[in-house]
């Protein structure tokens, strides 16, 4: 690294000076004879050092001080003073200033000063470097399940926890843990200390929705007694995640847009644009591709979001892992609900594996806290397990047990047929060579 070094004095003997000396020792040197240029060079080009005179002719070195030190509250800055100003070098130093010399300035002295802040410098950076990869190691664990599914999802996890400016979109069907996805890529992130706020886009009205986003001025509209800040400000470097995101009304998602690539919004009623440093993370259990085509979501956004997505698989389609999810929920209750640990006798694993789950593993989770709270003795069976869920295969006696019943399998027939005909029972009927009013009967005997 080449160390960057600003000099702000309106000496211009003293500016060269130094420029020639530093620029000697392979420094690159900028400077400044005024504040405010100095304060625009500051803001361009971020030196890692700066060296600054108490008096400028267009305001004094402490005020520049505040403002740099605004701007980026990690600036070195080495104060330059007068004689008899060793006041106003201590009430810099309190203000955050690195270190100051006094005029005449010595260059030896001033070497040493600079050189010592630089190699500071670059220990902090080194030390952030190593804290934010304990922080991304610790924080977060990855989602529980070892179906190649989850475990591709858990690297996407980690690559987006490294790459923490990419936007995600997560797609998945209700309860398959689209939430928990959206706060393991926050936690496991560098931004992991920094707020994470979310919203469900399909909760609220259009206009409360886009104030809870975006703040709102003093006095936008009527009820704008006060000055609001939005999520988006509110999560200033850390992530939002908004749910439920294909429900987002068109005039949102055109300031959405704009949020993605500009990083910048207006509040309502706001003129001024205001830049904030947040990763957008969404979600849905629609398929978006299809609110695209209907014309209700907007192509450009989505193809902005889709970045990066992430299809989270249903639980049917986890094989083992609904085994492993359920013991793992078990333990979960035994400890919440003080209950002593209990298992499932292999009749109830094997009606937790066959069972289809719409709900996916809300719906596995909800199943094991009943059947903690069911079950008196150690073994959870089949009766401790909902109707749905006991339906799967009904108990027949022996070796039978291993077959489905006719009536299961009669069941299941029919419900593929309905599937395969949108629903269409006069079709259904056609095709299974029975009446529709059987047909009706048997729909209403298997609850399809
Ligand atoms: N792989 C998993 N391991 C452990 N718990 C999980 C897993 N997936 C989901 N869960 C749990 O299941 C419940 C539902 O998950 P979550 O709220 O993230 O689902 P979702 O996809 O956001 O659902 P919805 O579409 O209804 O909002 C939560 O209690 C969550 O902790
Ligand atoms: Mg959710």
């Amino acid at each position: 690294m080449i160390p960057s070094l600003l000099v702000i004095d309106d000496e211009p003997t003293v500016r060269l000076a130094l420029k020639r000396f530093f620029e000697a020792k392979a420094y690159r040197v900028l400077e400044s004879g005024t504040a405010s240029s100095g304060l625009a060079l500051f803001q361009q080009e971020e030196p890692e050092v700066v060296l600054l005179d108490l008096k400028l002719p267009d305001g004094d070195g402490i005020a520049l001080l505040d403002q740099i030190k605004a701007h980026n509250p990690e600036a070195a800055v080495i104060m330059i003073t007068g004689k008899g100003t060793i006041e106003s070098a201590v009430t810099a130093m309190k203000r955050g200033a690195a270190d100051y010399l006094t005029k005449p300035v010595d260059l030896e002295e001033v070497e040493v000063l600079v050189a010592k802040t630089v190699e500071l410098l670059q220990l902090k950076r080194v030390n952030r470097y190593y804290r934010s990869r304990a922080k991304i190691k610790d924080a977060g664990r990855p989602i529980p399940g070892e179906c190649p599914e989850i475990k591709k999802l858990n690297m996407m996890v980690d690559l987006l926890a490294e790459n923490p400016h990419t936007t995600v979109l997560i797609q998945g069907e209700s309860g398959t843990g689209k939430e928990l996805v959206a706060r393991a890529i926050h936690g496991k992130s560098i931004r992991w200390d920094k707020p994470l706020m979310d919203i469900n886009c399909a909760g609220l009205s259009e206009t409360l929705l886009e104030s809870e986003l975006f703040g709102h001025e003093r006095g936008a509209f009527t009820d704008a007694k006060a000055l609001k800040r939005g999520l988006l400000e509110i999560a200033d470097g850390g992530t939002l995640f908004l749910d439920e995101i294909g429900e987002l009304a068109p005039s949102i998602q055109a300031k959405l847009l704009r949020v993605l690539e500009n990083k910048c919004f207006r509040r309502v009623g706001g003129t001024r644009d205001i830049q904030v440093d947040v990763r957008i993370v969404t979600a849905t259990n629609k398929d978006l591709s299809k609110t695209v085509e209907k014309g209700a979501f907007r192509e450009d956004l989505y193809y902005r979001l889709k970045v990066m997505p992430i299809e989270l698989s249903p639980l049917r389609e986890r094989g083992q892992d609904v085994l492993l999810l359920a013991n793992l929920f078990l333990e979960e209750f035994s400890r919440t609900l003080k209950k002593p640990a209990k298992t499932f006798s292999p009749e109830a694993q094997r009606l937790l594996l066959a069972y289809h789950w719409p709900g996916n593993v809300r719906e596995l989770k909800n199943v094991v806290e009943r059947a903690m709270i069911l079950a008196s003795e150690e073994i959870i069976g089949p009766e401790h397990l909902p109707l749905e869920l006991q339906a799967v295969a009904p108990k027949v006696g022996g070796k039978a047990e291993t077959y489905p019943s006719l009536e299961h399998m009669e069941r299941d027939y029919i419900k593929q047929v309905l599937a395969s005909t949108s629903g269409n029972r006069s079709k259904t009927a056609k095709i299974l060579g029975i009446s529709r009013s059987t047909l009706q009967d048997k729909i209403r005997k298997y609850g399809l």
